[in-house]
């Protein structure tokens, strides 16, 4: 029988709900499609720090990159917030990403037809919507050097430097002009040329690429622009090409489209490796603990993994289609409750998944 090894990460807050009905759907779906999986957890973020003091214990690190897959659900509360940066849940995520040179976050943004009346925005404006932002994960303001805290001439300031390097650039644009090749060939490269160097030096190189794809049609937009378009008529989209600040934004933008951040998943991958697999959404520490979390994206999350890391795409398909059913038939988390719908917490919502399964 095929085996892989999946990592395990429930994090915090909502995490280690939304965990539970992800692996007991997987277990379901790896029965079904003759494969099986088998689950190592970790701790990552608050957690760890509870437990270890660090939060990216090495041990993590270490049986990440030795998997098939990581699935992780979410980091961070507010209980950290004054620590400093370096021992922060978020340090850990990040510190995840570049330990396992995840380059490229695949976000992608559909309309679920049972959704369309879930969104804040007209259904005329989202109806079709089916776009992937491509957001660069390992560099830019994230990580660039220096940075810092300097207190000097009785003044305090703070900074980050925004850099990418030309090849640091073309790694992630190729990622994206291979995908508008396999979709509908249209390619939007979004920064700030108008005002940034790194910008410019980023438009440039996308520039240089498009002439090796030529059944792509590449079109460039500042980000406060495709902020706004992004409300106005997203389905000018396919692929949107963005580095690691931009994508932040426009991606949590791109995913009330949908009706809720609760919907969205997202896969994190590098040249080799194993991929890392998780909701766009963070830990809701506000819902945490009482049975109102939304585990659809961390569902579709672990379908990605299935489909793109262990190359199980029939299980990822029953997987996405269990989601379709179940709001199809009118279940929703809070989140997406609108009239007429059945209001079900994260516990049930994972039942009825798996009936639909
Ligand atoms: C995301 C999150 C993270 C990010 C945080 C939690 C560090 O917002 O994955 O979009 O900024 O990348
Ligand atoms: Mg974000």
């Amino acid at each position: 029988m095929r085996q892989h090894r999946i990592i395990l990460l429930p994090g915090d807050g909502i995490g280690p709900e939304i965990t539970a009905v992800a692996r007991r759907l997987l277990d379901q779906v790896s029965n079904q499609h003759g494969f099986q999986l088998n689950f190592e957890k970790h701790p990552i973020g608050g957690a760890a720090i509870d437990a270890s003091g660090s939060p990216l214990p090495e041990s993590t690190l270490r049986a990440c990159r030795s998997s098939d897959g990581v699935l992780l659900a979410a980091i961070g509360s507010p209980r950290f917030d004054a620590l400093p940066r370096e021992e922060r849940p978020e340090t850990g995520l990040l510190g995840l990403r570049a330990g396992m040179k995840l380059f490229a976050n695949l976000r992608p943004v559909t309309i679920l037809p049972a959704l369309i009346d879930a969104s804040s925005l007209k259904a005329n404006v989202i109806e079709g919507v089916d776009l992937m932002v491509v957001r660069e994960l390992t560099g830019g303001i994230y990580f660039g050097q220096p940075k810092g805290r300097v207190e000097a001439d009785g003044d305090e300031r703070a900074f980050n430097t925004m850099t990418y390097s030309k090849s640091e650039i073309d790694r992630i644009a190729k990622v994206a002009f291979e995908l508008a090749g396999e979709r509908s060939g249209k390619l939007c490269s979004v920064d700030k040329a108008n005002v940034l160097d790194v910008s410019q030096l980023w438009r440039d190189r996308v520039d240089a690429l498009a002439e090796s794809y030529e059944d792509v049609q590449v079109s460039h937009m500042y980000v406060d622009n495709a902020a706004m378009q992004l409300v106005r008529n997203p389905s000018q989209f396919d692929v949107l090409l963005t580095g690691n600040l931009f994508g932040d934004i426009l991606s949590d933008e791109a995913a009330m489209l949908t009706g809720s951040i609760g919907m969205l998943p997202s896969a994190s991958l590098g040249s080799e490796g194993p991929g890392l697999f998780e909701p766009v959404h963070g830990s809701a520490p506000d819902i945490a603990g009482q049975d109102l979390a939304n585990p659809m994206a961390m569902v579709l999350s672990a379908a990605m993994m299935l489909r793109i890391g262990l190359k199980e795409s029939e299980a990822a398909k029953a997987l996405e289609r269990s989601v379709d059913r179940v709001l199809k038939a009118g279940f929703r988390t809070g989140d997406l409750i609108s009239e007429g719908c059945t209001q079900l917490g994260c516990e049930a919502m994972g039942e009825q998944l798996l009936q639909a399964l």
